[in-house]
């Protein structure tokens, strides 16, 4: 029985936001998210970061009290070198990491690549690739300058196409030949939950904030595009690929309504990818736009340049899955909406209530393929928890089984044939969390001590699933 392949990139993901720290440091200016703050009395369902006002930004700007967890990550910046032996120490054969925009570029009024920003990189890069790594580098992750949000109301704004084609092209002229797969932007689905982190457009700046919204989104798909012809261009061996956060959701039951209702939800989240790789807007969406009032500015030079320049992998980030329910979407006033979803009664969820289910990991990626037959890399997957120091380990049982049980359907995957390139944990050592900026939502192989305060040793010490993964990269998942 076919099991995972000879190449099969096993390893992990990390993001420079969540991670890196020294956030003014080497040139480097602020970036959208050095802006949000830990406050430790709000509850944990509530310290989602989706919006932002003008004020809200202006506040964490100048604020010199508060908390702000990423500006100061695991401290991984100073880090890199020792966190790198642990990973290597597993077997990493992949790290798939992202690159700070505000680093490279930190300021638009002298818009000249920052060298000290890039010597990081080169460093880093040259570190991974020494410790038997495969680098996949992820353009832009949450790390969009405050210049764009300040200056030009974020991706809405057509300039900013230009800022992130020249940051990306600056990227792909030093590095090609030591960077082999890009992903041109992390979870470009992922406006519908996190629109100011992925657009940087601020919810009071604009009168129709869905339209700015998807017009954003719009300027980015073009943005990799262009990044993907300048690749072509200059004759690069590299493959650029996009990234979807897998939303894809069951329906309630057998009801009609509630099977339209999933398909034309789970189409919402396909649009991009619709795009990416079959290189033009299907019909269904701009339905959508025409019955939301949306009106989307394409150029027919953007048309043509869609058209011939279709993304080359599939990278995806799976965590969860959802159902949706009529009964909480009643009040649709168009055709197609995104849905709300409904607790589904067959799952358990974790402390976030995330919803833990494998099976929807193989039902996915199932999906992705017959659509697009585009190998896929597993960007992310994992589970964040509450983890417990004692006698210098962590006793992960739950993450292990977690994981354990995705490669097992993963591996179901591989059986029907389907192209996966490899499978990246996600934060194989704890880093600061994406939505709710905890220290303490842990991903890890390796534990940090550091918790949501800043307050630890930052000490780092291997779990009980360090020992697992190891095991399971060096019998190529054999033993599951
Ligand atoms: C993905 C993001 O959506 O989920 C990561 O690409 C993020 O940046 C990960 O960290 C897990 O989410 P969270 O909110 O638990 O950190």
């Amino acid at each position: 029985m076919k099991g995972f392949p000879k190449d099969f990139l096993w390893g992990g993901a990390i993001a420079a936001n969540q991670i890196e720290g020294a956030w003014d440091e080497d040139g480097k200016s602020i970036g959208l998210s050095d802006l949000f703050i830990y406050k430790p009395e709000a509850d944990i369902s509530k310290l989602h970061t989706a919006n932002m006002t003008q004020a809200e930004v202006e506040f964490a700007v100048n604020d010199k009290e508060g908390y702000y967890p990423k500006r100061h990550g695991i401290d991984f910046y100073h880090t890199y070198k020792e966190d790198l032996k642990l990973l290597k120490e597993m077997g990493f054969k992949t790290l798939r990491f992202s690159i700070n925009w505000a680093r490279i570029f930190p300021s638009v009024e002298d818009y000249t690549p920052n060298e000290r920003g890039l010597e990081f990189y080169d460093n880093f890069i040259d570190e991974i690739i020494k410790n038997g790594m495969e680098p996949i580098a992820t353009i832009l992750h949450y790390e969009i300058p405050l210049y764009i949000t300040e200056k030009y109301q974020g991706w809405k704004n057509k300039s900013v196409i230009d800022l992130y084609e020249k940051y990306g092209q600056t990227l792909l002229e030093r590095y090609h030949d030591k960077v082999k797969y890009w992903i041109a932007i992390n979870q470009i689905n992922l406006l519908h939950i996190e629109p100011f982190l992925s657009i940087g457009t601020c919810i009071d700046t604009v009168d129709n904030f869905e339209e700015a919204k998807y017009q954003g989104v719009h300027n980015q798909i073009v943005g990799s595009a262009l990044l993907k012809q300048f690749a072509k261009n200059q004759g690069y061996d590299v493959q650029i690929g996009t990234m979807l956060a897998d939303l894809t959701a069951y329906p309630e039951n057998a009801h009609p309504d509630n099977v339209l209702l999933a398909m034309k939800h789970n189409r919402l989240n396909y649009f991009y990818t619709d795009v990416q790789f079959r290189g033009a807007y299907p019909g269904y969406i701009k339905r959508f736009f025409d019955e939301s009032e949306i009106d989307i500015k394409v150029t027919a030079e953007e048309e043509a340049l869609l058209k011939d320049n279709t993304l080359d992998f599939l990278a995806v980030s799976y965590y969860f899955s959802q159902m949706v329910s009529m009964e909480l979407n009643k009040e649709q006033h168009v055709s197609y909406s995104y849905s709300s979803a409904k607790k589904n009664p067959f799952l358990e969820v974790s402390p976030w209530g995330w919803a833990i289910d494998s099976k929807g990991m193989y039902n996915c990626l199932s999906q992705y393929w017959d659509r697009y037959q585009k190998p896929i890399l597993i960007a992310e997957n994992g589970l964040g928890m509450y983890d417990k120091l004692e006698n210098e380990t962590v006793n992960d049982d739950y993450r292990i089984e977690y994981i354990k049980d995705h490669l097992i359907q993963l591996r179901e995957c591989i059986r029907d044939g389907i192209e996966i390139m490899g499978f990246c944990a996600w934060g194989p050592i704890d880093l600061v969390s994406a939505s709710t900026q905890e220290m303490e939502k842990r991903y890890g192989f390796v534990y940090v001590d550091k918790d949501n305060l800043g307050h630890g040793t930052g000490k780092r010490y291997r779990k009980k699933s360090f020992y697992w993964y190891k095991e399971i990269i060096e019998t190529n998942g054999e033993n599951l």
